[in-house]
């Protein structure tokens, strides 16, 4: 009796301590779902959190990425994004990403303000097991799950080929580049150049007006300050575009010269376009949508491509009416 005794007791402690490991083993899956984190979506989930580090909200370009996104994933009751507005503060930035890394989210979505102050925080969530998506503005290597976002030195390179032909391969440009610490300011100046190359095209003002509109009208007021004759403005976004073609017209000039801008949303660029305010827009997708796509994948498990390229259409009077070229 003593001895069955024993064997229950034995029994019994075997068993609780087994379903105490089992509890351990689940507890450990549970904040943040982290065996079904980096990819192997081992363990689905009732709802998924994904946080989205936007870094500003101050163009209609940014305010439409969000709104795709929040579109897109409102289709699917199984995903939750929290939203953070960095508001063009890449310090703000930084600390949103730690926020949704000890926070434990499934996945992040960040659009970085610049590529390097931002790599390291990325680097730390992919070390903490979250997938991250990174959208049209990159980080320095490689180091994060999918990138997504348009070519810009491809757009860059339409861009400048678009100006060579209207001008007939000669003539005097001002560009204004967007923040040169993000990547595509790089690309959109590397592109463009090459799109110029071997044309008597010169670019004889060249200013960063940091993506926005009043920087690049300021820019513009010292271009014209200082030169008499202007064939045409590149700015690498339509509100830089914007900000120069006011400065012209303010100075009665702005029929003296093109204006060529990149972006081309529908409410902004496109609607320049057939204003006459604008000669050219190049578009520029936001990827919104497809950063849920490629997140639901992610969170299932299945293979995603490191990087996605989203195509490009020029929407210039020629083409605008008929919704823009598609850029081969
Ligand atoms: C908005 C914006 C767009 C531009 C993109 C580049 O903040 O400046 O106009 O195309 O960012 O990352």
């Amino acid at each position: 009796m003593r001895f069955q005794n024993h064997r229950l007791h034995l029994l019994f402690t075997i068993g609780m301590l087994g379903s105490g490991l089992l509890i351990i083993g689940c507890s450990k899956s549970e904040p943040g779902g982290q065996t079904a984190r980096g990819g192997g979506g081992k363990e689905a989930k009732a709802v998924y959190t994904i946080g989205m580090s936007q870094c500003n909200l101050g163009e209609p370009w940014r305010v439409e990425m969000n709104a795709e996104i929040k579109a897109a994933a409102d289709k699917h009751p199984n995903l939750k994004v929290i939203f953070k507005d960095a508001q063009n503060d890449t310090l703000k930035q930084r600390a949103h990403v730690e926020e949704f890394v000890s926070a434990g989210v499934d996945l992040l979505i960040i659009s970085p303000k610049e590529a390097q102050p931002l790599t390291e925080p990325v680097d730390k969530a992919m070390d903490a097991h979250i997938p991250v998506i990174v959208l049209d503005r990159s980080l320095l290597g490689d180091k994060f799950t999918c990138f997504i976002g348009a070519d810009n030195v491809k757009i860059g390179r339409a861009a400048g080929e678009w100006i060579a032909k209207k001008l007939g391969a000669k003539g005097k440009v001002v560009e204004l580049k967007g923040l040169m610490t993000s990547t595509p300011g790089g690309d959109r100046n590397r592109g463009f150049r090459e799109g110029i190359a071997g044309s008597n095209i010169e670019v004889i003002f060249e200013a960063d007006m940091k993506w926005l509109e009043p920087d690049a009208r300021k820019e513009m007021e010292s271009a014209l300050a200082r030169f008499p004759k202007i064939d045409c403005v590149y700015a690498h976004n339509d509100p830089g575009a914007h900000g120069a073609y006011l400065a012209a017209q303010a100075a009665g000039r702005e029929k003296e010269m093109f204006f060529v801008g990149i972006d081309a949303l529908p409410q902004e660029g496109v609607a320049y376009v057939k204003q006459g305010i604008l000669d050219a827009t190049f578009q520029y997708p936001t990827g919104g949508a497809e950063a849920i796509e490629t997140a639901l994948k992610i969170l299932k498990g299945e293979p995603v491509p490191k990087t996605i390229t989203l195509g490009s259409r020029v929407f210039d009077k020629e083409s605008v009416a008929a919704g823009g070229r598609e850029l081969k």
